[in-house]
């Protein structure tokens, strides 16, 4: 092979290396387009059906968001207590670092017998406590829509609370 010919063959060659990522990456797109239905029918079950929704409420609070992890107290066992659900409780997570507005308490939710709707909207779109400020640490800065909001106190209400 002469110079000119091994060179254009070397061309050839790294031409082909680059072209490899790309035919990759135009395969790849048709694989995930066919993953969406699968995706739509998961969703379209998960979807609120309508605003304040009790049931879409509690998959929200217990599955997605959490809450009781820390508004319900522990049992023995360390694991949120049913029979205490939502009621309340210390906080057991410190910061790392030292943080003067850090909450200890995290409120009772069941029955959500503290708050109005108004107020809970506020706190769970906007991040805003009733008294205007914003919600302390660990206490997440949520901004839901408000459907979700609406579904979440929804739940809240449905559920017996302290006195009861
Ligand atoms: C990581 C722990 C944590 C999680 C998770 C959590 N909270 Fe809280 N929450 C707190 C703490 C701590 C406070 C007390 C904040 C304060 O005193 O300023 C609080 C306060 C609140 C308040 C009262 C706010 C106020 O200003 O008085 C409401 C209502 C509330 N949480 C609802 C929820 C809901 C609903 C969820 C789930 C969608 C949730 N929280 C998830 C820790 C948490």
């Amino acid at each position: 092979m002469d110079t000119a010919r091994r060179s254009a063959f070397y061309i050839f060659c790294v031409l082909i290396l680059l072209a490899i990522p790309f035919m990759v990456s135009t395969a790849a797109p048709q694989k995930a387009a066919k993953a969406p239905p699968t995706a739509k029918q998961a969703s379209s079950k998960e979807a609120p059906s309508k605003s304040g929704d009790v049931e879409r409420g509690r998959y929200l609070v217990e599955e997605v968001a959490k809450c009781p992890e820390c508004h319900t107290p522990r049992d023995a066992n360390g694991q949120p207590d049913r029979s205490r659900w939502l009621q309340g409780s210390p906080i057991w997570i410190t910061p790392v670092h030292p943080d003067s507005n850090w909450a200890n308490y995290a409120p009772a939710l069941a029955g959500f017998p503290s708050f109005s709707d108004e107020q809970g909207e506020q706190i769970l779109e906007k991040g805003i406590g009733p008294n205007g400020l914003p919600i302390r640490a660990p206490m997440h800065i949520y901004h839901m829509n408000h459907a979700d909001a609406m579904a979440i106190i929804a739940y809240l209400r449905s559920l017996p609370g302290r006195s009861q």
